[in-house]
């Protein structure tokens, strides 16, 4: 699949790398691997008894053949580093450095501050996101976009194709979309795509989902952080997801024909949460919507049938049982 072009990144942690570049050495050959990376993702540790803190994962980066891109990595200088350029000419700043001649004198040559920056080395210190990022999604495993940024400004150019098959909520997708280079991502899972369909849409991007492989099941539903059950309650009906999460007015999605969708984690949702919907789709000058939930009471289910034979309204109450089916 990789064009003879082409570069692969496979990040990994301390359980399988050594096995996963055994592999990889395989597959791609030993002469085509270009770097093992270093992501050191964190300076503070607490004490473990068994061992030293664990505070990197590995990516492990091949080309496919001896032909392939690679742009340097700069990184901002450290103000230790800039201690050395001390001294200023006509070309700009620099240190003197002590060099050797071939026979043995000693001279100071001039080494010029790189307005790229520094050269980046192969340990990336790019730390994980802050539980108050704005970047974050709440998806469990999302990567920060600097990680991704360096990996596609380095091994691709704009309008080239990138490949994430793992691509979660859709980081690599999304820095790609920004820098210009067209994508492909696959995830096994429901509430990813949706997630990183709506993260892209917002880069006035108009990604499409072209197969649903499904691999949901109801405990794994149970689990699920609440925006993303939401997300895959609303995609189970081909429901568009309301953007509002919090002040949404009682709608969190809306079916193709624009009718309200609310979605509930209760087994036992009641006639309230029906009345107040009714008077949600009434407000919406609607005439049906859709609430999912694990559960309904017979009050909930009797309450919708009143709905639609005293008022026309028809309020469809969806398990997510029935959903996944
Ligand atoms: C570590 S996460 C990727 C996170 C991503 N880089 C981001 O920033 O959100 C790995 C992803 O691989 C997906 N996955 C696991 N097994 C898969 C498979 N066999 N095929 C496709 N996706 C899979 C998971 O659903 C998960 O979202």
């Amino acid at each position: 699949m990789l064009k003879p072009t082409g570069s692969i990144y496979v990040h990994l942690d301390w359980h399988a790398v050594h096995y996963v570049k055994v592999a990889m050495d395989e597959i791609f050959g030993y002469g085509n691997f270009r770097n093992e990376i270093i992501w050191h993702y964190g300076a503070r540790a607490t004490v473990r008894k068994s061992g030293l803190p664990r505070k990197h994962d590995t990516i492990l980066l091949y080309s496919k053949s001896s032909k392939y891109t690679f742009n340097p990595i700069y990184r901002p200088y450290k103000d230790t580093e800039m201690k050395r350029y001390n001294k200023r000419d006509e070309k700009g700043q620099y240190a003197l450095i002590k060099r050797k001649r071939r026979d043995g004198t000693v001279y100071y040559g001039k080494s010029y501050v790189n307005e790229k920056g520094a050269p980046e080395t192969d340990v990336w210190d790019i730390p994980t996101m802050a539980s108050t990022s704005r970047e974050r999604l709440g998806y469990p495993t999302q990567k920060p976009e600097a990680l991704l940024e360096r990996i596609i400004k380095a091994s691709s150019k704009p309008g080239d194709l990138i490949l994430d098959p793992f691509c979660g909520c859709g980081t690599a997708l999304a820095v790609a979309q920004r820098l210009g280079r067209r994508w492909i991502g696959i995830d096994a899972e429901m509430p990813a795509c949706v997630v990183m369909q709506q993260r892209l849409d917002k880069l006035g991007s108009r990604p499409e989902i072209i197969d649903e492989v499904e691999l949901m099941t109801e405990a794994k539903l149970r689990d699920m952080k609440p925006a993303l059950f939401q997300a895959w309650a609303v995609k189970a009906v081909q429901g568009r997801m309301n953007r509002k999460l919090s002040a949404d007015g009682g709608i969190d999605g809306w079916t193709i024909v624009g009718d309200p969708i609310q979605v509930k984690r209760s087994d036992r949702v009641g006639v309230k949460v029906v009345r107040e919907f009714q008077t949600v789709i009434q407000d919406d000058n609607r005439m049906g919507g859709i609430i999912i939930a694990f559960g309904f009471t017979s009050g909930a289910i009797k309450k919708a049938e009143d709905a639609k034979s005293k008022y026309g309204i028809n309020i469809e109450l969806k398990t997510v049982k029935e959903l996944l089916q």
